[in-house]
């Protein structure tokens, strides 16, 4: 027998997954959620929907959804709601996925105190947590900790990432949009009360899709941090005082040193990648490097495979999106991995094995904690111009 999943939060990007999940051979039952009813009457006439979603299974309220039969919740709400909603799901009896990052939210000390909260919910209530970044399962990454696994990069020596996303790259529209449903308009009026107490938040306080490449990798976490803020000039408007970079430096707990930039403001196209360097060999742009030679990796030998049921299964799921397939290109109706490198087939289909197997996931709430308390403590050093602060980690 499969599970059944609620998905909560039907906006841009939980539509990117609402179609994986259904698809998904061990998922039997969907459950729909979000306070806009018209996210979730699209998903609920899709024809293609209705052998696995029932009427009685959509809900505008999160605390109905809560209060359902379901076994778990993919919780993919705005970045202000994430750990508050799996701190309240997983004491519901919920297991759940949570999108990126725990929390985002211009108090640094507020972030940690949640992480701090998730970590201590998961261990006490014995729920699954997977924490859904999209770097965890990015073709780069999964060849690097197969790499790691088997020691072939000696002892760890430095890490770099980054996430460049210039607010002109459709940043402006994604607040907009974020800010603009009832969960939205409730937030506006929070953030002028942060404002009013002097709290500024930072790009750092996003940073998982940076930090989450070279911690997972090098399975070590951030003990020492120190970060210079860039104030905007192109972005001031968007940006006000939260400074539109911010680059950071990090003690890591294996020794090696890790360098992370978070950047709003920058001429550059976008990217969200890493690179890892071992005192025996490393890893950098898609090429493997030792001391004599340098090994250049596709995309197809970096991944891990995929079970060939979920794969088929995947592979309709671009028509779940568009029911007129002829309208796709070819490139997109073979595109079955889904975005983010292909991660998000990896990770649906890890969190619902994980829930069917009632294991342990591959993308903890620990994990969570530490991709984004690394971001929380060295905004926090930004702040103070570069004054080293002590990172906090969870066993
Ligand atoms: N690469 C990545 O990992 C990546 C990429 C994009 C977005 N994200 C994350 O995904 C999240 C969602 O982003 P988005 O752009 O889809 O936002 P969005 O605003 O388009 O969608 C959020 C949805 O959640 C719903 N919602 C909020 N509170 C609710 C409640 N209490 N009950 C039911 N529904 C509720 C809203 O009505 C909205 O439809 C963000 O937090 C973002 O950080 C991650």
């Amino acid at each position: 027998m499969g599970i059944s999943i609620g998905l909560v939060g039907l906006g841009s990007f939980g539509n990117d997954f609402a179609p994986m999940f259904k698809s998904h051979p061990l998922v039997d039952r969907v459950a729909l959620c979000d306070q806009e009813p018209e996210r979730v009457k699209f998903w609920a006439d899709k024809e293609a929907f209705a052998d696995k979603f029932d009427p009685k299974d959509a809900f505008a309220e999160f605390d109905a959804i809560l209060e359902s039969d379901v076994d778990a919740l993919v919780i993919i709400t705005q970045h202000w709601l994430h750990a508050p909603m799996s701190v309240r799901a997983m004491e519901a009896g919920k297991h759940v996925y949570c999108a990126v990052p725990l929390i985002s939210v211009p108090d640094a000390d507020e972030i940690l105190g949640w992480c701090d909260k998730v970590v201590e919910t998961a261990q006490r209530t014995g729920q699954i947590f997977m924490f859904g970044e999209t770097t965890f399962y990015r073709p780069q990454t999964m060849y690097c900790r197969r790499r790691a696994a088997e020691g072939a990069f000696g002892d760890f020596v430095y890490a770099e990432g980054e996430y460049f996303h210039d607010v002109d790259h459709g940043l402006r529209e994604v607040w907009t949009r974020r800010l603009g449903s009832r969960s939205g308009r409730e937030h506006a009026k929070e953030l002028e009360a942060y404002k009013r107490r002097g709290i500024v938040g930072g790009p750092m306080h996003y940073p998982t899709h940076s930090t989450g490449g070279p911690i997972s990798v090098m399975n070590a976490h951030a003990v020492k941090a120190a970060a210079l803020p860039f104030a905007a000039r192109l972005h001031k408007d968007h940006c006000g005082e939260t400074p539109a970079n911010e680059t950071a430096l990090f003690r890591m707990s294996n020794g090696a040193h890790m360098r992370i930039c978070e950047y709003r403001e920058i001429g550059h196209r976008g990217r969200e990648m890493f690179r890892v360097y071992g005192n025996q060999a490393s890893f950098e742009h898609d090429t493997w490097c030792d001391k004599t030679s340098t090994t250049p990796l596709t995309e197809k030998d970096m991944r891990d495979p995929l079970p060939p049921e979920v794969q088929q299964a995947f592979q309709g799921f671009r028509a779940l999106l568009a029911p007129d397939r002829s309208k796709l290109s070819a490139k997109e109706r073979e595109d079955f991995l889904g975005g983010h490198g292909g991660s998000h087939s990896y990770l649906v289909h890890e969190f619902v094995s994980a829930v069917a197997e009632n294991r342990t996931p591959a993308c903890t709430a620990r994990d969570a904690a530490h991709y984004t308390a690394a971001g929380a403590v060295a905004h926090k050093s930004a702040l103070r111009d570069g004054e080293w602060f002590d990172v906090p980690h969870w066993e």
